[in-house]
Parts: structure tokens; C-alpha cells; sequence
């Protein structure tokens, strides 16, 4: 498994993406309305922790069915953050890494996250971090991307010479499953679904993984206009359809039970 880049690049990856992330969120605004509609609203929720707010795409929506004082959003991008608070939604917003996470135990009753975990290096122990802070009965939902996303990508840039070395890659469902299930969760559900998702060119999608923070390479990279026009025109060729050229999102859906 690839998964070296340091929670700095990646914070910043996302401080830097945090003012163009809301034109171009639409694929995780839909995924956010599934963790919603998963939430009873018969259950009377004390305290919801929201992990990775970004911009706020999901907690806006919490926030419209459930007291938004009994939020607790958290994010390491203080850009993220800023374009949070700036949104006035009423709820906490505090600065922290999911892999250490600065609630007492048992907390909270219910913790979602819609396309975060995917980037923590730790994933351990950070479902360890969200069981410790997480109530008994509580509940968690969670979205996150798995390895087979954008898979037409990477094979492309291994066509052009872009050696694997440079590329991160996520965790595949299989792992992901084996981390959950080491941690005391109590009854989980855990299921995957592949999307595609289509875009104008291979330069639009680029641009869009560029503007969202999803950027997959290990370091910042020079990408030179020669392997870039290269890797636009082997793209297009290997994957395109009447809508237009094509990616696979592969998400990953765990509700559990503690
Ligand atoms: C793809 S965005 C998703 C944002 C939001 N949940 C949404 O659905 O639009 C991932 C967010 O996770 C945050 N993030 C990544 N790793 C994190 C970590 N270890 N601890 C806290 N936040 C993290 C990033 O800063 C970013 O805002």
C-alpha cells in the first residue's frame, strides 16, 4: 500500500483548494444527502461529530435537520475552516486531526463523515480515535473513496512514463474492511459501489482533482506541457463514451453500531 504523504502536503493540498472546492463538489454534495438520509431523525442525537468539514458541504445539510449547537465539525485545514465559519452556520468548529482527536471519551452519539478517511495515513488509528470518543450505542456513517477511484488515471499515467513511485493510491476495500473490523465498532454494515463520473476533457478532470485538493501524486510535481498533452491524448483514446470522457469513483459506505 502506497500511503506515505505526510498530513502536511495533504493539509496543504486542501488549504489550497478550499476556495474553488464548492464550484465543483457536486459527486460528494450527492454522497453527503446519503449519509443524511441514513440518519434517523426519530433518534434523539445529543452530540455529532462531523470528521473533515471541508467547506461545509454536509454540515449545512446536518445542520437543517439536527440542533446545529450539538455539532462538532472538525477539519486540519484552517482554509477549510475559514470558509466554514464564514458560512455562519451555528455549530463548533475546531481545528484537529481525526488521528488524534480532542474529545473525552464517549462523547458523542452519532459521527459521520463524508470523503475524508480516505486521506488520513493512520486509518487505524483513527477509527480507533472515532470509537474512544464515540458513545456505546452510538452511531457511525462514513463515506470514503477507495483504491479503484480513478483507476483509468493511473493506469494512463503509468502509458505516458509517470512512474508508480510518484502516484499515491488509497487503500482498497479489502483493507479498509480489515481495519474496521479489528476496531470494537460492534455491528458493522460495509458496502462499495463503483460510479462513473464524466467530464468535458482529460484537462477538465485534471483541473477538477486540482481544485477539489484530490490531487494523487506523493509530492508537489512538475507536470511539463509535453507529458501533460501526452497524457490528455492517451486518456481520451483508452476512455471515452458518448457523454464524454469518463472516471470511476469507488465508494465506500460503512454504517456501524457500537
Ligand atoms: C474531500 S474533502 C471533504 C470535505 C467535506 N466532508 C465534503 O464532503 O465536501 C476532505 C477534507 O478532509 C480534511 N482532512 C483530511 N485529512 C484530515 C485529517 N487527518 N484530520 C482532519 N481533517 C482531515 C481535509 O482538510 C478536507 O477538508
Amino acid at each position: 500500500m502506497i500511503l506515505s504523504l505526510s498530513d502536511n502536503i495533504i493539509q496543504k493540498r486542501f488549504n489550497r483548494a478550499s476556495g474553488s472546492y464548492d464550484k465543483c463538489c457536486a459527486f460528494h454534495s450527492v454522497a453527503a444527502d446519503g449519509i443524511i438520509k441514513k440518519i434517523d431523525r426519530r433518534n434523539n442525537y445529543g452530540r455529532i461529530l462531523e470528521v473533515g468539514h471541508g467547506t461545509g458541504l454536509l454540515t449545512e445539510k446536518l445542520s437543517k435537520i439536527i440542533r446545529s449547537q450539538n455539532i462538532y465539525a472538525i477539519d486540519f485545514s484552517d482554509g477549510m475552516a475559514k470558509i466554514l465559519r464564514d458560512k455562519k452556520i451555528n455549530c463548533n468548529i475546531i481545528q484537529a486531526d481525526c488521528q488524534k482527536l480532542p474529545f473525552e471519551d464517549s462523547y458523542f452519539d452519532l459521527i459521520v463523515s463524508n470523503f475524508t478517511y480516505q486521506w488520513v495515513p493512520n486509518l487505524s488509528v483513527a477509527f480507533k480515535e472515532a470509537n474512544r470518543v464515540l458513545k456505546k450505542n452510538g452511531q457511525v456513517i462514513i463515506n470514503m473513496f477507495g483504491r479503484n477511484t480513478f483507476k483509468e488515471l493511473f493506469y494512463a499515467l503509468t502509458q505516458v512514463g509517470m512512474a508508480n513511485e510518484f502516484i499515491l493510491r488509497l487503500r482498497t476495500y479489502e483493507e479498509i474492511k480489515t481495519i474496521i473490523n479489528k476496531e470494537d465498532f460492534g455491528k458493522v454494515n460495509i458496502c462499495v459501489e463503483e460510479k462513473k463520473v464524466y467530464y468535458p476533457s482529460a484537462q477538465e478532470m485534471l483541473r477538477w482533482i486540482k481544485n477539489i485538493g484530490a490531487n494523487g501524486l506523493k509530492r508537489d510535481f512538475y507536470f511539463g506541457r509535453q507529458l501533460w498533452q501526452k497524457f490528455c491524448e492517451r486518456y481520451e483514446a483508452l476512455y471515452h463514451e458518448e457523454a464524454g470522457i469518463y472516471a470511476t469513483f469507488e465508494v465506500i459506505s460503512i454504517e456501524a453500531k457500537k
